[in-house]
């Protein structure tokens, strides 16, 4: 079959998992949007809301070995070994939890940077979000180690394996490179990427925010190789307040936060939250049930990966109905005035992230069109902590990010392209 421009769900199918998140196509104050900022904070499935308020409202300690308080653990024990197992697709190694994405980035670079005396510098990438850049730049100037940064390729907006290379030496302590960019929604290569550093430096501890590539394809951090990968449950269809990352067997039995005469490799501190891991077993349900769909695979691991290659085929025919357009709505590429910036013919290496701008308007005022047009985008500038380097090293001014979800269907990329030529129209 070919999947270049991805594969449709089917419209009664479409719907059906629509209908599984909360205001996908309304704001119950605000009237009729479409919400494409998945990337700032997803579309929330109900049954991980549900069930975050549901467990919210026992009182009894999770820690306990009886009654419900044993119930509640079994979320903790379950949950753990979910996310472990059947997101990042680890065959060992331990959870690290904390309140966001970047803690936990910050928790395990910190361990491997302060414990391995070895190497004179560590590398990450100018595309980086400000979690990973800094946690390795924050963690070089407390360790004395030389800090290295890659540069993004500026045609097709991704880090290229080659030019890693250049960076890494048999002295590189640590390379962070993230799996797809919460910018341009390149993905990465890191499994080629890992692959060659260890060419170089066998040693070589190998890290990857995967924040922002979780809720659109597989991770599987064996086949990868890498030693620490993380993700937000709320930019993946779930909650705020957590942050997870798979350490690897070696990172996990290094010093660390802990409670001394817990197990080595144990990573969380305090007492946990069952309802958050409960939350995160009702998205795992929920990939699961894609997969199960297209398949009978009986394994979780398998139907999760069945439910993701889905996902990201349907996301790769909204963005390939994105770019290109129907005969009736032309897609972005042909709307006179609108850019796509690092815009590339194979969609094979993009998330459905798209960045733009319409010629003659600022972003920001843009941004507010959009919005009275009711759909929600949001601007990327120079301007912001967050996007300034991110957006220099891609040799753009800014962008506005546009990030909707497989749950949504042809019709909705249709609505947003006639909004945009609207748009666009208003300044010619
Ligand atoms: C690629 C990437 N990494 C890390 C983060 C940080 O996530 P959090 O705010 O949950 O710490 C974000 C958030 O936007 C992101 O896009």
């Amino acid at each position: 079959m070919n999947t270049e421009h991805g594969i449709l769900f089917s419209d009664a199918y479409q719907k059906s998992l629509k209908e599984q998140f909360y205001h996908a196509d309304e704001d119950p104050e605000h009237g009729a949007r479409l919400f494409f900022e998945n990337s700032g904070g997803s579309l929330r499935l109900k049954k991980a809301v549900e069930v975050k308020c549901a467990v919210e409202q026992f009182p009894d300690c999770p820690e306990r070995v009886r009654g419900r308080g044993l119930e509640l653990q079994s979320y903790v024990k379950n949950g753990t070994k979910e996310i472990l197992e059947v997101v990042f697709g680890a065959k060992s190694g331990a959870l690290l939890t904390e309140l966001s994405a970047s803690q936990a980035m910050y928790q395990a670079v910190g361990a491997v940077m302060e414990n391995v005396k070895w190497g004179t510098n560590a590398v990450t990438s100018s595309l980086e979000h400000p979690s990973a850049h800094d946690a390795v730049e924050y963690y070089c100037n407390k360790t004395g180690r030389e800090f290295r940064v890659v540069p993004a390729n500026k045609t097709t907006g991704g880090i290229d394996p080659d030019e890693v290379m250049k960076y890494v030496d048999k002295d590189t302590c640590l390379l962070s490179i993230m799996a797809a960019s919460n910018i341009s929604g390149n993905i990465m290569d890191i499994k080629e990427i890992t692959r060659r550093a260890r060419e170089i430096n066998p040693d070589i501890y190998v890290v990857s925010d995967a924040v922002q590539h979780a809720p659109h394809a597989v991770i599987d951090v064996e086949d990868w190789g890498v030693d620490i990968a993380n993700f937000a449950p709320y930019k993946f269809f779930g909650i705020r307040g957590c942050g997870y990352a798979y350490v690897s067997d070696r990172v996990a039995v290094m010093p660390h936060h802990k409670l001394i005469h817990k197990e080595a490799d144990v990573w969380s501190l305090g007492t946990p939250t069952p309802a958050n891991f409960a939350a995160m077993m009702a998205v795992i349900d929920y990939v699961c049930s894609i997969g199960s769909h297209f398949c009978d695979a009986a394994d979780r691991r398998a139907l999760y990966v069945e439910g993701m290659n889905r996902i990201h085929l349907q996301e790769r025919a909204l963005l390939y109905r994105m770019l290109e357009g129907t005969k009736e709505v032309p897609g972005l590429r042909h709307i006179k005035n609108v850019e796509v910036y690092v815009d590339m013919e194979d969609l094979t290496y993009k998330d459905l992230i798209i960045a733009m701008g319409i010629r003659g308007i600022e972003y920001s005022e843009c941004v507010q069109k959009y919005l009275e047009h009711g759909v929600t985008v949001f601007e990327r500038l120079r301007s912001s902590m967050y996007s300034k380097r991110i957006v220099e090293a891609l040799g753009i001014e800014g962008a506005i990010r546009v990030s909707p979800l497989h749950c949504n269907s042809a019709d909705d990329i249709d609505r947003f392209l006639k909004i945009t030529a609207k748009i666009a129209e208003s300044v010619s």
